[in-house]
Order: structure tokens, then C-alpha cells, then sequence
């Protein structure tokens, strides 16, 4: 409840924070008072998790969760520690009594969704990921560790946790650090931000979107600190922009470990790194069977054998 206080408050009428006279198209209403569709309010009643797992999809990306949570997304992955896996929705444009249905279906069954009124669109990605830090916040703050990924990835949690996780830290993220980007000003680029969002040429150090992982206290203080800064529609450096506001530092992770490029599945290197972008959901399940077979051994693998 305590903490329930110092939540910034949400506005109603003309909020605290003077917003840009007027918002580009692109850029995120935010603060706004969105409401969860979907939500897990008590998951994180009986156990503090270690490891928070937030992935963002689309709503009617049904088989994505699915290979996911028979995959990395498997809360037991890990023997010992203990996973909360989230999944991240917006609402469509057009959204069909059909798919909701077969959401509050699925939702029913994994107990793991959630989802705010906002639209599900590329450039509201940063609301997405606002939405998983205000539950973090909100419900399960004892959380050690918060992972945001996006579903097209391939992430070996165990070798995170073991390598770099323990023991718990505090104020830190970390992922495949950017440093001196800026934004894309041509409108054809996917990654377009008009200089009207985000005038700077250069962004602070940020980590890319595909996965990064930041402490459980950091979550807290993104999600607070967001509500005072203008949101830009890249998700990732805006993450960056936040913690540059928190006087926090973005961690580099060693060459090779999180890796923005697809790499070719090969077990005994995929053993040693953490995450492998561009990775497709039928492709997780066609290799996981092999990258966990118990037989295999790998030299300086981090895993247990046998
Ligand atoms: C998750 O992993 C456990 C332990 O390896 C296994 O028993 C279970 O079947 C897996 N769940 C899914 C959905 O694949
Ligand atoms: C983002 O979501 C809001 C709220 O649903 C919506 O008004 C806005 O048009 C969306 N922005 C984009 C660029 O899709
Ligand atoms: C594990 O053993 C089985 C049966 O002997 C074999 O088919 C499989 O290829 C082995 N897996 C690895 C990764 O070596």
C-alpha cells in the first residue's frame, strides 16, 4: 500500500508534466490512463520470482506464445530458480469478437497475459514495454530481475543467470549495448523518429529492444520516471533516455552474447551466448529438443550435465 502511494499519480484532467503543445503522430500518448484488458494482479502473491519474463507480442500471435512457452518462455527452464513469464498486448485497430474469445481462452489456460487499450502498433512498442514495468511495479516489486524480449529470439536463460545474474545486483541493465546512435530522421525507414519526438542527434547508451535484462529496482524507477519525460516511439532508446534522467548505467555484456544478428544454431556456441535475434518461433521448436538433450556435452558449458 505504501508503496501504492508514491506511484506517480495518474492525470485525469491536464496532467502535472506539460505535454508537447501538440503530438506527432507517432509519438506515444503517454502519461494516459490505460487500462488492463488482461491482467495477473496476483501472481506474484505467493513467490517473489527471480526473473521476470516479459515478452512482447501481437494478440493474434497465437503460435508465437505458444513455441515460446515450451521453449526459453518455460518457467522452469531454470532448476532452481524461479520465472514469471508475461506476454505484452496491445488491443487491435480492428478487433474481432473472435480473437478476443480465443485470448480470454488462452489466458484462462497460461494464466499469462497481459494487455492494455492502447493499439498494438510498431511505434507504441514503448507502451508495451511501459506496461510491463508498471506491473512490475505495481505487483510483483521483490522481483530480482525484469527481461524484456521481443518474440523473435532465441534466449538461453540458464547461462544468463549463472553467467551474469548472480549474485543479485541493484541499478543494473544490461543487454547488446548501443553507444553515439541517434535517430533515423527518413520518413521510408521503419525506425523513423521525427526530430518534433526527439530533437537530440544522439541517443544515450541504450540496449537493443530483441532482449535486455535489468535489475528489479530498476523497473521501478524506469516506469516512475517515464511519467515525467516525453515518450519517443523506440522503445529501447527510450529505455536509454530514462536512465540517463536516473543517472544510471548501461552494463556491456562480453562480444558475442547477445547477438542483434540471426546466428546459425550450432549447440555448443548457442550453450555460451544469451540471446540470438531474428530466431523464429517454428525454428525455437525445432532446435530445442537438441539444444536440451541431456546427452550433449559442450567444453566450459555452464549447464548442468547429466
Ligand atoms: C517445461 O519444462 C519442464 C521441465 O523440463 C517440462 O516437464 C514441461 O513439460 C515443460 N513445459 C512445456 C510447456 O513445454
Ligand atoms: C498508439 O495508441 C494510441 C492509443 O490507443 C492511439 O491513439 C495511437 O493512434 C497509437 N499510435 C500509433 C502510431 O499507432
Ligand atoms: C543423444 O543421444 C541420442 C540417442 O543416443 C542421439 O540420438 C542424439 O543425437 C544425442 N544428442 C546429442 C545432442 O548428441
Amino acid at each position: 500500500r505504501a508503496l501504492r502511494r508514491r506511484l506517480p499519480r495518474r492525470p485525469s484532467g491536464p496532467p502535472g508534466v506539460t505535454p508537447a503543445p501538440t503530438r506527432h503522430p507517432l509519438q506515444p500518448p503517454y502519461p494516459h490512463p490505460y487500462r488492463f484488458v488482461l491482467n495477473q494482479p496476483h501472481k506474484c502473491r505467493e513467490r517473489a520470482p527471480f526473473l521476470v519474463l516479459l515478452v512482447a507480442t501481437e494478440p493474434t500471435d497465437i503460435a508465437g506464445r505458444h513455441a515460446i512457452r515450451q521453449t526459453w518462455g518455460n518457467e522452469s527452464a531454470v532448476p532452481g530458480v524461479s520465472i514469471l513469464r508475461l506476454f505484452l498486448l496491445g488491443t487491435q485497430p480492428v478487433f474481432s469478437a473472435a480473437l478476443r474469445a480465443a485470448l480470454e481462452e488462452e489466458n484462462h489456460l497460461h494464466r499469462d497475459l497481459l494487455q492494455q487499450d492502447f493499439w498494438d502498433t510498431y511505434h507504441n512498442l514503448t507502451l508495451k514495454t511501459l506496461m510491463g514495468m508498471e506491473w512490475v511495479t505495481r505487483h510483483c516489486p521483490g522481483a530480482a530481475y525484469v527481461l524484456k524480449a521481443d518474440r523473435d529470439v532465441f534466449l538461453n536463460l540458464p547461462y544468463l543467470v549463472r553467467r551474469f545474474l548472480l549474485p543479485p545486483k541493484k541499478n543494473f541493465i544490461t543487454g547488446y549495448v548501443y553507444r553515439n546512435t541517434g535517430p533515423l530522421r527518413r520518413k521510408a525507414y521503419k525506425w523513423y523518429v521525427p526530430r518534433q519526438v526527439y530533437p537530440a542527434a544522439t541517443y544515450p547508451p541504450y540496449c537493443g529492444g530483441a532482449a535486455y535484462v535489468l535489475s528489479g529496482d530498476l523497473a521501478g524507477k524506469i516506469y516512475r520516471v517515464a511519467q515525467t519525460l516525453p515518450v519517443i516511439n523506440m522503445e529501447d532508446a527510450f529505455v536509454g533516455i530514462c536512465l540517463r534522467a536516473l543517472g544510471v548505467g548501461v552494463t556491456d555484456s562480453p562480444w558475442g552474447v547477445f547477438n542483434m544478428y540471426h546466428v546459425e544454431y550450432e549447440r555448443c556456441r548457442f550453450s555460451r551466448l544469451v540471446m540470438v535475434h531474428h530466431f523464429q518461433p517454428h525454428e525455437l521448436l525445432r532446435i530445442w529438443p537438441h539444444f536440451t538433450a541431456p546427452n550433449a556435452t559442450c567444453q566450459d558449458e555452464l549447464r548442468p550435465r547429466r
